[in-house]
């Protein structure tokens, strides 16, 4: 697999970039200032890590297998779908080596790009999408993927 372009989109950091915090946990995720997907995350009850809200910031270093959680901020035509800094953190090989899987969070007023990042991270990494869910998600998304990690992801 090659050193990202995921997405295409150029990091923002430099080759030997400094080393962000590792984590063990078993969820990674990227949320804006918006706190959607943060605000998911946390109704999940299991540990998660989450990225810096700035590029410019070191990036996690993953220390064991995890899924990774993000949400689509294309727009209509669907460019630029996954946020800069989680390409950034994809960047990272042994990032994309321990990636398990990818849960897409969006919202279906987009149409066709609806969750567009994990489809694209998904065919990159050669990794499953795990489940889509709108903005925060309801009760039933979070008992689903509450279940799915339980029992078959991590
Ligand atoms: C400018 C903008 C573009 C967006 N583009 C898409 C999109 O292409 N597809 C999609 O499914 N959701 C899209 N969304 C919806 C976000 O993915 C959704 O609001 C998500 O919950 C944001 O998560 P966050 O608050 O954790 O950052 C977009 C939202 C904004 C503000």
């Amino acid at each position: 697999m090659s050193a990202l372009a995921v997405d295409d989109q150029p990091s923002t950091s430099p080759v030997g970039d400094v080393e962000g915090p590792a984590t063990d946990a078993p969820l990674i995720y990227f949320s804006s200032v918006s706190d959607n997907t943060h605000r998911f995350v946390m109704k999940l009850g299991v540990p998660a890590a989450r990225m810096p809200l700035l590029t410019k910031e070191p990036t996690l270093q993953a220390t064991r297998p995890y899924v990774l959680v993000l949400p689509t901020y294309g727009g209509i035509t669907g460019k630029g779908a996954v946020p800069r800094q989680v390409v950034k953190f994809l960047n990272n090989e042994r990032n994309r080596t321990l990636l398990k899987g990818v849960i897409g969070a969006g919202n279906t007023n987009f149409g066709e790009t609806y969750c567009l990042a994990a489809d694209i991270i998904a065919a990159k990494c050669h990794v499953p999408v795990l489940y889509r869910f709108e903005v925060m998600g309801t009760s039933e998304d979070v008992d689903r993927v509450t279940k799915g990690l339980e029992e078959f992801w991590i």
